[in-house]
C-alpha cells in the first residue's frame, strides 16, 4: 500500500489534503505540533474511509526532533507522497515587525520544509519515484503588505520547488507547489474578510477541499508530465 506523510495534518487545508488522499487509496502518516491528540478526529476518518493512519509530533523548526521522528518511523522506506503543508502567518508592518515574527515565520515555513524532507530524502531518490507537494502562497508569488516575513518564506518555498524539480526529475520524483489565496481555515479567521473579497473575482473565499483537491490532481496519474511548477487555487485573486 503506498503512503502519504503530510507535515501539519491537524487541521484546515493539511487535514482536508490527508482526508482527500486517504479517499485515493493512500495510507495516511500525519504530523502535528504538540499534542497526538490533535490528530485523533483525522483518524477516525482515516480509518472510516479503511485506511492506516498514523500520527507523529513533532515541532518542525526543531531539526532533531523532525529527523528523529520521521527517520524513527519510516526507517530506510519513505513515503510515496510528501506534502508540506505545515505553515504560521505573523503579519506586521515590516517598520514594527519584531525579530520573533520574523524568525519564527522564516523558521517554520522555511526551514521546516528542510528539516522535514532532509531525513526523507535520499529514501526516495533511492526508490526513484515519488511526488513532493509544497503549500504555498500568493502572498509569496505576488508579495502582500504586513506579510513581508510570510511572502518571502512563501516566495523561498517557491524557490526550493523549482530547484530541487531540477535536481530530482530524473530520479522520478515529480516536485510541484499549489499557491492558495484566500481560503477559509483557522489562519484566516481574524482577517477582514469584507476587505478581501472585492479583491477576488469569484467573490468568495476557498474551501480546503478545493486545496485538497488539487492536491490529489497532482499526487495522481493525471499529471505526471507536470513537474516544478507553481499551481495557483485563488478565485482571480492573482491572474
Ligand atoms: P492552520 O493554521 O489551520 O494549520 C497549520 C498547520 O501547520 C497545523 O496543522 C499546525 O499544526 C501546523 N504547524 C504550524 N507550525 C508548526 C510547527 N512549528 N511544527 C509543526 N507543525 C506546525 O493553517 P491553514 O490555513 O490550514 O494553512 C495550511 C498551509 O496553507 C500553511 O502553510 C499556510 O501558510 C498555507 N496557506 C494558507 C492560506 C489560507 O488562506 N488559509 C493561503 C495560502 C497558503
Amino acid at each position: 500500500m503506498k503512503t502519504a506523510l503530510v507535515i501539519g495534518g491537524s487541521r484546515g487545508i493539511g487535514r482536508k489534503i490527508a482526508l482527500r488522499l486517504a479517499t485515493d487509496g493512500y495510507d495516511i502518516v500525519a504530523t502535528c505540533r504538540k499534542d497526538i491528540a490533535a490528530l485523533d478526529p483525522l483518524k477516525s476518518e482515516v480509518g472510516n474511509l479503511g485506511r492506516k493512519f498514523n500520527g507523529l509530533v513533532f515541532d518542525i523548526q526543531d531539526r532533531k526532533a523532525a529527523a528523529d521522528a520521521l527517520t524513527g518511523f519510516f526507517g530506510e522506506s519513505a513515503p510515496d507522497i510528501f506534502v508540506y503543508n505545515a505553515g504560521i502567518s505573523r503579519d506586521n508592518l515590516m517598520v514594527f515587525m519584531t525579530p520573533g515574527e520574523w524568525d519564527d515565520v522564516v523558521h517554520t515555513n522555511l526551514d521546516g520544509f528542510y528539516n522535514t524532507i532532509h531525513p526523507l530524502l535520499f529514501q526516495m531518490i533511492a526508490r526513484k519515484s515519488g511526488r513532493i507537494i509544497v503549500i504555498a502562497s500568493a502572498s509569496g508569488q505576488v508579495g502582500q503588505p504586513g506579510q513581508v516575513n510570510y511572502s518571502a518564506s512563501k516566495a523561498a518555498l517557491i524557490g526550493v520547488v523549482k530547484a530541487l524539480a531540477k535536481e530530482v526529475g530524473k530520479k522520478g520524483i515529480l516536485v510541484n507547489a499549489v499557491a492558495p489565496g484566500f481560503i477559509e481555515t483557522d489562519m484566516t479567521a481574524d482577517l477582514p474578510i469584507d476587505k478581501i473579497l472585492p479583491m477576488i473575482p469569484l467573490k468568495r473565499a476557498g474551501s480546503p477541499e478545493e486545496v485538497a483537491g488539487v492536491v490529489s490532481f497532482l499526487c495522481g496519474s493525471d499529471s505526471t508530465y507536470i513537474h516544478g511548477q507553481v499551481i495557483a487555487i485563488n478565485g482571480g485573486l492573482v491572474i
